[in-house]
């Protein structure tokens, strides 16, 4: 296998999720570098005659998608969609994901959700025999920020899941800020030994927004697996 986390590895799973695609779908366009590979990929087939709408998971991703002519919609249009494809921080062989890396993951999961399938995109170093290599986001209100983050420790300790929580900062060290205006905190519980508690408990939290557990949403992951392209179905 190559290089793991490779730019052409994301580009490979991108192309192959393009095979999922019909003409006259509707499509939740993800967020991140494996995604963007996808919304270019996709804006290629539209040049030569495909015809999509897509919804868009983040401001970032609308900015890329309608700079290369993709037609766009938003869920208040189109409230169902046929067809999602994101990336994932991580998935593990249950095809529960931790995503959220790029800080998109309250518009990443409503999406994900309006749609009949979610095809996640991952190259071979998202797949985990456990989640919780890669820190939890959770996205908090601004309000109660410290009362939130304390019960979110406890909510995590109730589920088994333990390690220090991060306020997520932008590169200038400010707070990071969500599309939705919101913050988010970065929880390295290493392992998560149950990921469906910890996903119950932490939305009965006021101050939680939403969590970067995607449980039952993703039908497959396309992956490079030892034998090249692998799409693992769930
Ligand atoms: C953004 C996400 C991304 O899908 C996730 O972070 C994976 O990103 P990349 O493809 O850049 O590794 O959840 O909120």
């Amino acid at each position: 296998m190559a290089d793991q986390s490779d730019e052409s590895s994301k580009r490979r799973v991108a192309a192959r999720a393009l095979a999922f695609v019909e003409d006259g779908m509707t499509l939740g366009l993800g967020t991140g570098s494996t995604a963007k590979y996808f919304v270019e990929l996709l804006a290629e087939r539209v040049r030569d005659g495909l015809d999509v709408v897509g919804v868009p998971t983040s401001e970032r991703t609308r900015a890329q998608a309608e700079s290369l002519g993709i037609r766009l919609a938003t869920l208040d249009d189109i409230p169902e969609l046929d067809l999602t494809v994101d990336g994932a921080d991580a998935f593990d062989p249950a095809l529960r994901l931790v995503k959220g890396g790029g800080g998109a993951l309250l518009r990443e999961k409503i999406v994900a959700s309006a749609s009949a399938r979610m095809i996640v995109i991952a190259d071979a170093s998202k797949r985990v025999a456990q989640l919780g290599r890669f820190p939890l986001p959770v996205e908090v209100n601004v309000f109660g920020l410290a009362s939130t983050t304390r019960k979110v420790e406890r909510a995590a300790a109730e589920a088994g899941a333990h390690g220090p929580l991060a306020l997520r900062r932008g590169p200038g060290g400010e707070p990071f800020v969500t599309d939705g205006g919101h913050l988010i905190l970065d929880c390295r519980f290493d392992p998560i030994p149950d990921p469906e508690t910890l996903a119950s408990l932490l939305v009965a939290i006021p101050g939680v927004v939403e969590h970067g557990l995607f449980i039952g949403l993703a039908s497959a992951v396309i992956t490079d697996g030892a034998a090249g392209i692998e799409v693992v179905e769930r």
